[in-house]
């Protein structure tokens, strides 16, 4: 699958599924897009000299949807954060570690947040956020390679922004 061949399945989905069916089901066919070594330029797999790299790869001419590049360098880990829109994503090259939330309920400002679960992503490997909420994780190269990443979003993400609606912190588990 090209990228073309893929943005059109892309707006099929969109347009004839509930948006919460639609992040599972790009998830199903993003794999076969990650393979393709010419997705990305050359300039789009650079690291930053801070923070991590984020490039636009497509945008939607009706705004249903983006494609962004997200480039890791070693070490580096993003902030506990949510989401503006769907997003489902997988890895281009090297490995991301994904650690997802949950929020404790005994923190009366919802700033504080419970790891549930962290998954080692590697190279083809795709996952998606669930809808709404349950969407908070935080993103890690724990490897000494850059990683890159690649994200489809709901909305258009120039106008949109970074995706993050909040960041939240790790609750401080209770010593017996
Ligand atoms: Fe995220």
């Amino acid at each position: 699958m090209n990228i073309k061949t893929f943005c059109l399945q892309t707006s099929r989905i969109i347009a004839e599924n509930p948006v919460e069916s639609v992040p599972a089901r790009i998830s199903e066919y993003l794999p076969e897009i990650l393979g393709d070594r010419d997705l990305l330029t050359a300039d789009q797999k650079v690291p930053p000299a801070k923070g991590y790299g984020r490039h636009d790869v497509f945008l939607c001419p009706d705004d249903h949807f983006s494609i962004i590049a997200a480039v890791w360098p070693a070490g580096i880990i993003s902030p506990i954060h949510d989401h503006k829109t769907w997003c489902t994503f997988g890895v281009y090259e090297g490995v991301i570690e994904e650690t997802r939330y949950r929020s404790d309920p005994s923190d009366p400002c919802g700033v504080d947040v419970i790891a549930t679960e962290t998954v080692n992503w590697v190279a083809g490997d795709v996952t998606h956020l669930p809808v709404g909420s349950g969407d908070i994780h935080c993103m890690h190269n724990p490897t000494e390679q850059v990683a890159v990443s690649v994200h489809v979003y709901g909305g258009n993400s120039v106008k949109l922004g970074p995706n993050v609606v909040k960041v939240y912190r790790e609750a401080e588990t209770a010593v017996a």
